[in-house]
């Protein structure tokens, strides 16, 4: 966890608010929201650029994070959200309420921790009609991964050249990204799949640009 809180304070001095293969997501993400959120939670919110939009449909967003820096920057970019109250600390040391959000949403966090576990947490904070919606990396293992991995490649190119005016990030920002990226390792998405047999009905969808997500309804 310290190497990881390290790495993360680090990558914070570079991210910047352009598009990228998290936040392609964000409108899909929103869109499965329940139609009344009085109460969510992002679990691994980086800079905030969710938990904003989450405040903005939500009656209050707990927003946590393990990098103090990360959430240095989301505090100040988010005074405008007086419904956003952001924490520092490793979610599956924190005290979450039971049967209490309405939404909790996580993206490109839960590979830092065990899957299992992890999920288990979240779904004990979820109030019935509750939802969870997570977004994250996979390993490619079957051949549908690998070719949707081919199509990736040169589509990430051309989206970050349109929309951010560049194919790559810096040469500096590539490197801290990188060193995280070797310590990163990332489920199938077989053993995703048997994972969320914690989350009977819960629907995993491969997406492109090497993103699956989850998303899960707590029965009534
Ligand atoms: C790849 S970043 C994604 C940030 C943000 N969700 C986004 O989409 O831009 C992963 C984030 O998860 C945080 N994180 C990693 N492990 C965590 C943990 N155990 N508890 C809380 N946050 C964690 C990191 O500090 C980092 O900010």
């Amino acid at each position: 966890m310290n190497q990881i809180q390290a790495d993360f304070d680090r990558i914070a001095a570079f991210a910047d608010d352009g598009w990228n293969h998290n936040n392609h997501y964000h409108g899909f993400l929103l869109k499965q929201l329940p139609p009344r959120c009085e109460q969510a939670l992002e679990v691994g919110c980086g800079r905030g650029a969710f938990a904003r939009l989450l405040a903005a449909r939500s009656g209050h967003v707990t927003a946590l994070d393990l990098s103090p820096e990360m959430i240095r920057i989301a505090r100040e970019q988010s005074a405008a959200y007086p419904n956003l109250s952001y924490k520092v600390g490793d979610v599956m040391e924190y005290e979450l309420p039971d049967d209490y959000f309405d939404c909790i949403a996580s993206i490109a966090t839960l590979h830092h921790l065990p899957l299992g576990p992890a999920l288990l947490k979240l779904k004990a904070a979820l109030r019935p009609g509750g939802v969870l919606l997570v977004l994250d990396l996979y390993q490619a293992e079957s051949a549908g991964d690998w070719l949707t991995s081919l199509v990736t490649i040169p589509t990430s190119a051309a989206l970050n050249l349109l929309k951010n005016g560049r194919a790559h990030a810096s040469p500096a920002e590539r490197a801290a990204w990188d060193e995280h990226g070797q310590r990163d390792v990332y489920l199938t998405l077989a053993q995703v799949r048997q994972t969320c047999a914690a989350l009977p009905g819960a629907r995993v969808t491969r997406h492109l640009l090497w993103r699956y997500s989850i998303i899960w309804k707590m029965p009534l």
